[in-house]
């Protein structure tokens, strides 16, 4: 079965990402010469755009990881609490950092995220996250790096994921509702 059959539209396409991450990649360049950043990307949804960022950044860039899951929340929304399931394994003190999001929804989670790394002493923190769905937020976010405004709609691809799936698909997508609709009905 291909993935693609569940796809109702692309949102944004495989061009439209790349081109859109290059940008993204030389203004970060020109923004922090000689600052060797430190991206921290939250696992896992901004992998693949971590990936993608980082070759298109030319200057020194540091990489580290953080996982985090959001305490009593559904699969669609998220609380604010959140449990840091893989901290960073750099010192975060006196760094510039960059976190790296697939998506800020909500905004919940960034937040949470940015007071979590504010306590350890950064030099400065900025936000760069592929996806921004302004529509459903709920507290203020200081995006510095996005890559695009998104409708409320359910997005997939490109690291977004329903249940699971779909994060290895190379463009952003809508899934088709029927698809979420049977999962529901499956799961009683
Ligand atoms: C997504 C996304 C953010 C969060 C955004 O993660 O990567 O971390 O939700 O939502 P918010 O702005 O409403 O707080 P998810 O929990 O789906 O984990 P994943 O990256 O592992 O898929």
């Amino acid at each position: 079965m291909d993935m693609r059959d569940d796809v109702l539209e692309v949102l944004v396409s495989t061009e439209e990402i790349q081109k859109r991450i290059t940008e993204l990649g030389q203004q970060i360049g020109r923004d922090y010469e000689d600052r060797n950043p430190l991206m921290v990307c939250i696992l896992r949804g901004a992998v693949v755009f971590l990936s993608d960022l980082i070759r298109s950044i030319p200057i020194h860039v540091m990489v580290d990881f953080m996982g985090v899951c959001s305490y009593g929340g559904t699969n669609m929304d998220s609380t604010g609490v959140i449990k840091i399931t893989r901290d960073v394994d750099a010192n975060v003190a006196h760094r510039d950092v960059i976190i790296v999001e697939d998506i800020v929804d909500t905004g919940l989670t960034m937040k949470a995220l940015v007071d979590l790394m504010k306590t350890r002493g950064p030099n400065s923190i900025e936000i760069c996250t592929l996806l921004s769905k302004p529509q459903r937020r709920k507290v203020d976010v200081d995006i510095k790096y996005c890559g695009f405004e998104v409708p409320n709609k359910f997005v997939i691809g490109y690291g977004l994921d329903y249940d699971e799936n779909y994060r290895n698909l190379p463009f952003v997508g809508v899934l088709k509702p029927e698809v979420y609709e049977k999962r529901k009905e499956e799961k009683g």
